[in-house]
């Protein structure tokens, strides 16, 4: 195998170069050796561990007003050229490991579960059973502009080439010089419309083409290793969206928003199909085929073109159709392709036919290709799931109660309003009055689930209520569909994201499962939502994660009890206080019994673009879902001990005990995090179509996970990942638990990714740059907390190394640590940069220190790999 390490230098080191030459030409190389000494300032002082940074503080802030913002530009579009590189070795990689039969590979996987003495007909029958569901969101965590998203995939294009050897010098500076000169701060915030673009193009641009890659590898495997196919129509990995259906907190995302994604999610699939069906018109030209296609196409010369061509006309027909609905123009009431059988039907029958004819080479080429998207994307590319607050349904019925004179709805018990639901549910005549006036955000509820209600359940996913707690909260959501006209059962799927909510979940859902009507409703299939950012923020990562472990355990036994198929809907986000982290690990972490085929799972912002974003990444995040959902089916993880469980319960009501102590109780730590982060600066960033709060007028229990993350990351005290862990491992340790933490590591799946991810975490803190802002930006009075943060971190560190057994973090991942340590000397001056600009901005608000402020934001989160 070549050096890769060393190619990966080398593209960094190309790419690098390419960006100097353009901000040379730009504004002359004085500028230019402006940059580099104070990249060399960086370096030196990072190879000092007693430095005072104080030569580089002097260089930056010798920096005019107009200098600040293309220096940060620099650094910042350097670490995005980092990011490019890395992806790229990382694709590469993929394709050695393919080839090299990796451990980590589908391949490898499916010899150790034959080894275990599983039957080949059993691992078959659970890949074609297998449902992981994908679920795009519009989470604000893409700092990057779509436009340049779209430039640094184009210089990803050209690494390729480059590897084989063909030239793109010029192209990469021509890009490199494109890049430059484009802004990298939106000037308005995106439209929810223009998020459900976002996510078309991430299928159009790389899904389309890597899920049927994907599905061939699979379908090789399973050839060469259980010596039978791929069903054609196994889809073991499919999508689902939240862009323009996720509406919590999100007053920008309307019913009529909803309607227009709905339908451009079809029109979309349309016409991707009809670009499938273009190329294969164009290539299957042959003229035998099967009598079954004789009859259908008569004694037309050329009978695949000839079906083709119908299939072509009706999808034309389709998106005529789309459109005239879309603009409320007259159209027939019946769509012409409806559903995944009317695509699929000619297009097996060519497949068919050509394998009659002795064509198997042609029928598994593209042809085979198509079918298996259909498979994946179905007619609607992705099915939309629709999220609401639970208090806005609790508010149609306040308002509707006090309309009937009933008193109020919020004032009844849970017992009460689940009786009045049950009833409503089970009434003939309709419940909301027509000569009702509702208030206008009852009013958007309504039309919302109106939309839902007349939409095809074909593209609908599930309908998701955050912040769920009790059995009226789903009730009352059934009832608004069913008033609204719905003929089907859409899931209704509470969300339990506080601790509180995740320990109540169980109950909440045998309560639901004991009413007759609802199991009745539920059709033997119950999913629930565990939300992984608002618990660990409510309730710190230590006790957040073992509130998921327990509700999940105690879900999956509920459920087995209530003879019902349980799907839980992981709500992660990308970083690791919010439940981010790498997906196989996670899943193979979850507890036994838990993931049995079916898994739902949040893939968000920045995360969609590493790891879907171009077609040879995004086949081995396929391929690594596929695997783990395997694996965790087939030869779960074993049931912690009893000893271990006990350990936990301890450790997490410290960690609870520490983390609020802090967070809730210390009342210096609100107007510490306030002054110490950008927390309010970074509302200006319009990363997305959301606001940064919940409520407008909230403090930070409104503030949104999100934000939240993303604040503390941006100094470098990640505080929100390990606060409550520290103390409460110290005091594991001195209780002499010390070897009871170890062994609970080497063999307990939960408890070694839970230390993993802290590790992980705690290497990208850097408490001298958290001293800094400190020094900058907060008032003496507040700095005693400060330092005890600080503290606090050194002892989370401490003990990892113990529970690890080893000198320094990510001994065991060489190329993290390298990745972050070659990347400070890039960083820190951003982190330099972005304090003093907070405290200018803060005491004298310049819009041109307004840009640059953004522009550190931006590239710090790119040097970071995430946002929040
Ligand atoms: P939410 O997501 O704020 O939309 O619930 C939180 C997250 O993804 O971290």
């Amino acid at each position: 195998m070549s050096d890769l390490h060393e190619e990966l230098r080398d593209n960094v080191r190309m790419l690098g170069e390419c960006l100097g030459q353009t901000i040379a030409k730009h504004r002359g190389q004085d500028f230019l050796d402006r940059i580099e000494s104070i990249r060399q300032l960086s370096k030196s002082g990072r190879s000092d561990t007693d430095s005072d940074h104080s030569e580089l503080l002097a260089a930056l802030s010798s920096l005019s007003e107009d200098e600040v913002l293309p220096v940060a530009r620099a650094f910042t579009q350097f670490l995005n050229l980092a990011n490019i590189a890395e992806e790229h070795h990382k694709a590469r990689q993929h394709t050695e490991f393919c080839n090299l039969d990796s451990d980590e590979s589908y391949a490898q996987l499916v010899k150790q579960l034959l080894a275990q003495g599983i039957p080949s007909e059993q691992i078959i029958n659970t890949l074609v059973q297998m449902d992981v569901d994908l679920v795009l969101t519009a989470h604000p965590t893409e700092v990057n502009r779509r436009t340049l998203i779209q430039k640094y995939d184009a210089i990803t294009d050209c690494l390729r080439a480059l590897d084989r050897d063909e030239s793109q010098y010029h192209r990469l500076q021509e890009l490199i010089s494109q890049v430059w000169h484009t802004n990298e701060i939106r000037k308005i915030r995106p439209t929810p419309l223009d998020e459900a673009k976002w996510g078309f193009t991430v299928i159009e641009n790389s899904l389309w083409e890597a899920v049927p890659k994907f599905l061939k590898h699979l379908d090789s495997q399973t050839r060469a290793l259980l010596k039978q196919p791929l069903p054609l129509h196994c889809a073991p990995v499919r999508f689902s969206s939240w862009m323009g259906g996720d509406r919590d907190g999100n007053p920008n995302v309307t019913s009529t928003i909803t309607r227009e994604v709905l339908n451009l999610s079809r029109w979309m699939a349309a016409d991707l199909y009809l670009r499938d069906i273009d190329a294969l018109r164009a290539e299957l030209s042959m003229h035998q085929c099967s009598a079954a296609l004789r009859d259908r196409v008569g004694d037309e010369a050329e009978p695949y073109r000839a079906i083709l061509g119908e299939l072509r006309d009706q999808l034309k027909a389709t998106q005529r159709w789309l459109e005239a609905d879309l603009n409320q123009q007259p159209h027939d009431t019946q769509c012409p392709i409806s559903s995944s059988e009317q695509l699929l039907e000619p297009l097996l029958l060519c497949h068919q036919s050509l394998l009659d004819c002795g064509m198997d080479i042609i029928a598994e080429g593209p042809l085979e290709d198509t079918i298996r998207r259909v498979a994946c994307f179905g007619v609607t590319l992705t099915k939309l799931d629709i999220r609401q607050s639970s208090d806005r349904h609790a508010q149609v019925f306040e308002e509707l109660s006090q309309f009937y004179g009933l008193g109020s709805y919020s004032a009844w018990t849970e017992e009460g309003r689940q009786a009045f639901l049950i009833k409503e549910l089970q009434s003939q005549r309709p419940l909301i009055p027509h000569h009702w006036t509702p208030s206008d955000d009852v009013q958007e509820v309504l039309d919302t689930c109106r939309v839902v209600a007349q939409a095809d359940p074909a593209s609908l996913g599930s309908y998701v209520i955050s912040m769920a707690g009790q059995p009226s909260d789903v009730l009352s959501v059934i009832l608004l569909l069913k008033e609204m006209g719905i003929t089907h059962n859409m899931r209704v799927v509470p969300l339990f994201e506080t601790l509180a909510d995740l320990d109540n979940a169980r109950s909440c859902i045998d309560s639901l499962l004991s009413l007759p009507w609802y199991k009745q409703y539920t059709q033997g299939h119950q999913e629930v939502m565990i939300g992984y950012s608002d618990s660990s923020k409510d309730a710190g990562q230590l006790a957040a994660v073992w509130g998921q472990y327990r509700a999940q355990e105690a879900l999956t036994a509920l459920c087995q009890q209530h003879q019902t198929r349980l799907t839980l809907f992981h709500g992660r986000g990308g970083t690791v206080g919010r439940g981010g982290g790498p997906s196989h690990t996670a899943i193979l972490a979850q507890p036994p019994g838990s993931v049995d085929r079916s898994i739902r799972v949040t893939e968000q912002g920045e995360m969609i673009r590493f790891k879907f974003g171009i077609p040879d990444l995004a086949v081995r995040s396929l391929e690594l879902y596929a695997g783990a959902v395997l694996k965790a089916s087939l030869a779960p993880a074993p049931a912690p001990l009893d000893h271990w469980r006990d350990a936990m319960d301890t450790l997490a009501a410290a960690g609870l005990q520490s983390y609020r102590g802090i967070v809730r109780e210390d009342p210096q730590f609100v107007p510490y995090f306030r002054a110490v982060t950008p927390e309010q600066e970074l509302t200006k960033l319009p990363l997305g179509s959301r606001p940064a709060k919940r409520k407008a007028s909230g403090g930070v229990e409104s503030l949104r996970a999100i934000p939240w993350i993303f604040a503390w990351t941006q100094i470098r005290l990640m505080l929100p990942a390990w606060l409550g862990s520290d103390t409460a491992l110290q005091g594991a340790a001195a209780q002499n638990k010390l070897a009871l933490l170890q062994e609970m590591y080497s063999q307990w799946p939960f408890f070694a990714s839970y230390v993993d991810m802290l590790e992980m975490v705690l290497a990208k803190t850097d408490t001298s740059i958290s001293a800094y802002y400190e020094s900058r930006l907060v008032s003496e009075e507040l700095k005693v907390l400060g330092s005890s943060l600080r503290a606090r971190r050194d002892s989370a560190i401490e003990m990892v190394l113990k529970i690890k057994d080893q000198q320094q973090l990510l001994n065991a991942h060489p190329n993290i640590r390298q990745s972050i340590e070659v990347r400070n000397p890039y960083i820190d001056p951003l982190h330099f940069l972005q304090a003093e600009l907070l405290h200018r901005d803060r005491n004298q608000p310049d819009q041109r220190l307004e840009q640059a402020l953004m522009v550190t934001m931006a590239g710090i989160s790119a040097g970071m790999r995430n946002t929040g």
